[in-house]
Order: C-alpha cells, then sequence, then structure tokens
C-alpha cells in the first residue's frame, strides 16, 4: 500500500517543498510507493459544499479520488506552516472534504453523532512536518500550541491513527542554511523511523 503525502503551500520554493521533497525521495528509497498530492498545484477545492455533508453524499471526483487514497494507503505524511495557529486553509478544506463519515470515521448505529466515533483508517501511522516563525517555548507556552491539538486529538485520534509524530521546524525566517540542511537531514532519519525500510 502506498504512502500518501499531502502538502499545503504556495511556493514552490519554499522550505516546505524541500521537506516534501525530501519526504518523497525517503520513502521511495525505502521502497515505499508514493502518492504526493501538492494541494495548491493541483488546485484542491478546500470548501465543502452542503451537499458533500450527508454519509453517503455523491462527491467532486477529485474528492472521490482522494478518499480512495485515504482508505487504501499504509500510512500518511502532512507537511505545511503555521498559519495563524492552524493548517493553511487548502488543507483544513481538504480534512472538511476527504476524511468523510463511513470512510475516516463512524458512529456507532445507536450513536446519534454525539458520542465517541471509530477511526476506520487502516493506515495506522501520521506524519505530521511544520514550520513556524515562533520559538518552541513560546508556542507551547503563549498559544498552546493548537497544532497539535488539531492534529492529535481532533483529526488522527478521530480516525483511528494509533502511531503519530509532529515535527516543527522554527524559527524558519532567522534558520541558517546549515540549520536547514540539518533539519531535513531528521525528516530523512524520522521518515525511515516511521515507516520502516521494505528494502535499502
Ligand atoms: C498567513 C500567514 C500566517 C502565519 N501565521 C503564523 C503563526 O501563527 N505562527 C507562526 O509562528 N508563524 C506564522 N506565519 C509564518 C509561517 O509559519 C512561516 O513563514 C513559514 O513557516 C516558513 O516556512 P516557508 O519558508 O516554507 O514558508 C504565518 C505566515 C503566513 C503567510
Amino acid at each position: 500500500m502506498p504512502v500518501l503525502v499531502i502538502l499545503a503551500h504556495p511556493n514552490s520554493g519554499s522550505f516546505n517543498h524541500a521537506i516534501a521533497d525530501t519526504v518523497v525521495r525517503t520513502l521511495k528509497e525505502c521502497g515505499h510507493e508514493v502518492i504526493l498530492h501538492d494541494l495548491y498545484r493541483e488546485e484542491f477545492d478546500p470548501v465543502l459544499p452542503g451537499s458533500e455533508i450527508p454519509k453517503n453524499a455523491p462527491v467532486a471526483a477529485a474528492v472521490e479520488e482522494h478518499c480512495r487514497q485515504i482508505m487504501a494507503c499504509s500510512g500518511m505524511v502532512i507537511v505545511h506552516p503555521n498559519w495563524w495557529g492552524q493548517p493553511p486553509a487548502v488543507l483544513t478544506g481538504w480534512i472538511d472534504r476527504v476524511l468523510r463519515p463511513g470512510m475516516a470515521y463512524e458512529f456507532d448505529e445507536d450513536d446519534s453523532g454525539e458520542g465517541v466515533p471509530r477511526g476506520l483508517l487502516t493506515g495506522k501511522t501520521a506524519v505530521v512536518f511544520n514550520t513556524s516563525n515562533t520559538a518552541e517555548q513560546r508556542e507551547k507556552d503563549f498559544f498552546g500550541d493548537p497544532l497539535d491539538l488539531i492534529w492529535k486529538k481532533c483529526v488522527f485520534e478521530f480516525c483511528g491513527i494509533e502511531t503519530y509524530l509532529r515535527r516543527t521546524f522554527s524559527v524558519v525566517v532567522t534558520s541558517s542554511p546549515d540549520l536547514r540542511k540539518q533539519w531535513l537531514d531528521e525528516v530523512s532519519s524520522v521518515v525511515v523511523k516511521y515507516f520502516t525500510p521494505h528494502r535499502k
């Protein structure tokens, strides 16, 4: 089963793109099949229309493809900058549209949607790489690290992910080329660790 890589950054020269390139290269070196979605480049439409909300509703063809892939991957890697303590809108919209009821999660028969869901994703590993311009301690102490809550509890535990790692690289704006290289080396090491090589 392939590993899904989701990238949400508008600029191809960004450090986020360098991270995604490193992720894809390392996964391939480990023998994985990789599906990369560069959400900006493919102009993913992040607006969930009301007609797509019901559980078995028909969805746009592009969304259907993402849904099929998310249900048939061995895990995923998500790459995005911290924008206002959240993922960029193109990615929050991807969550809205792709992580659908009956596909990514399910409530029990006697539950009208207020209870605790069952996660349905079969790929059980998710790694998130973030970038930001806030020092790590300030992000935790002052802002409460909202991205960790979003990804860990609101999204991945909800959808049945069992192994989760999130790593934020900061402060990007003042980082030296040497430090960025170290960060990319770390990206490679994390990918190897979390997506055990099939072959070397
Ligand atoms: C719309 C917008 C909102 C941002 N909000 C935050 C923020 O809340 N916290 C933060 O540390 N950095 C914030 N930043 C800075 C980005 O996180 C930073 O530019 C990015 O992580 C650097 O990586 P890049 O070179 O790949 O763009 C924001 C940037 C933009 C454009």
